[in-house]
């Protein structure tokens, strides 16, 4: 990993083995955005700048006299680090502010930099980072021509990913308010097109699916304005060559550490370049910046493999779990989790909930957890959210704890911290704690209202009424829900000026509960959840190691759901359970759920004996492999269930000596030919597979492959362990 400054060519090289990533200063002090892809040793600049005309290169100097940009600079289609707002180039700006005299005119010149080991650190939002020698750092000062406003644009390497960090500051050092009305965290001017986009749609119980698409002419939006991230779309995208697919060609990943509403924008103009942007979402967005202000944009991640899509999910699956998840035991071995939630939803008291962690215990349970419905006067989604108090009549908390710990097993509770029900004790003692004004009516969603977390004073009431509860009770697991999206956005603790920033205002009071409450406990595993997958993103893993992938448990629904997600995230960080779901075996629930964060959810009072066998050799192999292999295993995907009727993929522990593989039909099929090749394997080793029980070489399973060639049912799920053995 090396970041260089070539004084004579003002070139900037930000490179390791696996990528290069380069720009320069021009003459007009605009940066140039030269390369982004494999290692080269050298760029002829004449050639890369030249876009074969002249029209559009000249300028008319304060004096009157017209001149020639410098550097062949085409105002119209270089390739650029930072586009500019109100100029000839319109493929989009990274920032637009409103200047003083009302104009939107927006330029960024370079003034000075520095590189340094290390990375970032912001005050307000999640950021990666690494040991102190893994990250070396470019930090340039722009300066806007006009207002004077400056623009601290730093690009951070990790160690030898192909990744680069990309964090934006705007700070105002003038003596005059500036407005940002739009604010970007990412650029990447690409000279060519005719990519592909890969992005993640979906909604409540189907989230992120992957569309495959081309990017045609003009502008291609993908967006949230919900509030979160969203079950419709991901702030994950990706563009790839046409011939991309799972292991050969060129690919770039976008992401964004980021959980609010956001904006992913490709546009491809007559340029004929590409150019994509990805930040804050600019509907309605108005940040008035005051004298000596800084405002922190959300940190944008740029990926890039030159060998498909499994090493660019790889490279994301190792950034999220060594430079992002900040719980510091999230690679250890992660406890079997029961969840009470499907099996009795909020139906239950204190023996119910006793009877149920007696059986859980008896299938393998390790950490139980009491789902909604265990404070306030809970007994239907229509009240009591805000009243974080034990329902002593309904159940003893207590007792329930001390029962599961004798028992051996971690205990762990439901949260919705950012809500509030208009039935509940908080909403009426707390006038204006939820969006939304008094004259217009409030949308309730669920029964709920968001609460108003651009107030700092009613974040920290919220967090000191959880952390009552955490703090009086042995608690080892905390599940953090959130069940709506944002809407009525106007807060009665603003400003008429700072209205305009409060979408980007909530999510910063999100993480600042976040911070209150996560940091203040650093012995619970906080797991995510917003109705499943809504917020399945960067900025909430920095908290929460694992995620609820979504409120669908069937396992045919979500083998899609979990495939879509492995583009981005790996799989430690998917909860996944194994449901009462009547689609498939217990066989199939438990060879989906076990590709992820594993877990049961029904009631385990019904589960029969023959059920109860089907889980036996998965609690087995969770126990023996699924920290190793699955967990912070390499995954690759083999077979698409969006495009090539089934899933399979394999999982390989990171020393190569264990792997688990999984094929899982969508119809019956019949015993024709059917070899799956596996890849990830060392090819020199010797793998015994449990499904033939031979031996093979890891290029015999990668060039011939596993023999699957029988008749299989529909949603019948094949599972097969591999493990090294020595050669005889
Ligand atoms: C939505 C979650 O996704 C479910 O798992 C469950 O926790 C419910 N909320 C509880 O209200």
């Amino acid at each position: 990993m090396k970041i260089t400054f070539h004084e004579a060519t003002r070139l900037f090289r930000l490179e390791n083995n696996q990528f290069l990533y380069a720009f320069f200063i021009d003459g007009q002090g605009y940066l140039r955005h030269l390369y982004c892809g494999k290692p080269v040793a050298e760029f002829d600049y004449s050639s890369l700048c030249d876009f074969g005309f002249d029209w559009a290169k000249t300028y008319l100097s304060p004096s009157g006299k017209e001149e020639i940009f410098s550097d062949n600079y085409y105002s119209d289609r270089s390739l650029l680090e930072v586009g500019s707002e109100g100029k000839n180039d319109k493929r989009g700006s990274l920032v637009a502010i409103r200047q003083e005299d009302g104009s939107f005119l927006t330029d960024f010149v370079y003034v000075s930099h520095r590189i340094y080991f290390g990375f970032p650190a912001l005050a307000n939002l999640p950021y990666a980072f690494a040991k102190d020698q893994e990250a070396q750092s470019l930090e340039l000062t722009l300066k806007e021509v006009r207002s004077g406003l400056l623009l601290k644009l730093t690009y951070t390497l990790l160690g030898e990913l192909p990744l680069l960090v990309r964090t934006e500051v705007l700070q105002n050092e003038t003596k005059n308010d500036v407005e940002v009305r739009k604010a970007m965290s990412l650029e990447l001017d690409l000279p060519d097109q005719g990519y592909d986009l890969l992005h993640f749609y979906g909604t409540w119980s189907r989230e992120r699916n992957v569309e495959r698409k081309p990017l045609g002419d003009g502008l291609t939006i993908i967006e949230s304005r919900l509030g979160r991230s969203s079950h419709e779309e991901n702030p994950l995208n990706i563009l790839a060559e046409k011939d991309t697919d799972e292991n050969q060609g060129s690919c770039y990943g976008f992401n964004l550490i980021y959980s609010g509403d956001f904006r992913m924008a490709a546009n491809c103009d007559k340029s004929g370049s590409t150019r994509v942007l990805l930040g804050i979402n600019e509907t309605d967005f108005s940040y008035v910046l005051k004298p000596q202000e800084a405002f922190e944009l959300p940190q944008g991640i740029i990926t890039y493999s030159s060998e498909g899509f499994n090493r660019l999910s790889q490279t994301f699956h190792s950034f999220i779990q060594d430079h992002l998840i900040r719980y510091a035991n999230a690679k250890a071995y992660r406890p079997l989790i029961f969840n009470s939630w499907e099996g009795c939803y909020m139906d239950f008291n204190t023996d119910k909930i006793l009877s149920y962690l007696k059986t859980a215990k008896e299938i393998g349970a390790e950490l139980f957890v009491l789902d909604d419905g265990w404070f306030g006067k809970r007994n239907s989604d229509g009240s009591s959210l805000g009243d974080w108090e034990v329902n002593q009549s309904k159940i003893d908390l207590r007792k329930v704890i001390d029962s599961c710990h004798e028992q051996g097993m971690k205990f762990g509770l439901w949260f919705e911290p950012e809500m509030v029900n208009p039935d509940s004790d908080f909403y009426r003692s707390h006038p204006h704690c939820s969006l939304g004004h008094e004259d217009s009516q409030k949308e309730l969603s669920r029964h709920q209202l968001a609460l108003d977390l651009s107030n700092d004073s009613l974040v920290d009431e919220i967090a000191a009424s959880v952390n009552r509860i955490l703090d009086s009770y042995p608690i080892d697991y905390v599940k953090w829900d959130n069940n709506r999206t944002i809407a009525d956005n106007y807060s009665y603790h603003l400003g008429k000026d700072e209205q305009g920033k409060i979408s980007y205002l909530l999510t910063l009071g999100y993480y600042r509960l976040c911070k209150k409450i996560i940091d203040s406990h650093p012995h619970i595993f906080f797991e995510g959840c917003a109705s499943g997958g809504g917020r399945f993103d960067l900025g909430s893993l920095a908290y929460f190691p694992q995620i609820w992938c979504s409120d669908e448990t069937d396992p045919v629904q979500r083998l899609y759901i979990q495939y879509g997600t492995s583009y981005g995230y790996p799989l430690s960080t998917m909860g996944s359970h194994v449901s009462k779901s009547p689609v498939s075996s217990y066989k199939t629930k438990a060879d989906v759920a076990l590709f992820g964060s594993y877990g049961y959810e029904f009631d385990p009072t019904k589960l029969s004996t023959e059920d109860k066998q089907q889980l036996i050799p998965n609690l087995d192999l969770y126990h023996d492999m699924g920290n190793s292999v699955i967990q912070n295993g390499t995954l690759y995907r083999l077979r698409s269930p969006f495009t090539e009727g089934a899933l399979s993929w394999i999982s390989v522990s990171s020393d190569q000596t264990k792997a688990i593989f999984l094929y899982v039909t969508l119809r019956k099929q019949n015993s024709s030919s059917r070899f799956i090749r596996l890849l990830g394997l060392d090819p020199k080793k010797r793998y015994r597979n449990s499904l033939d029980k031979k031996a093979y070489s890891g290029d015999y399973y990668r060039e011939i492959g596993l023999n699957l060639s029988f008749w299989m049912e529909e949603f019948q799920s094949t599972l097969v362990v591999l493990k090294e053995e020595d050669y005889d």
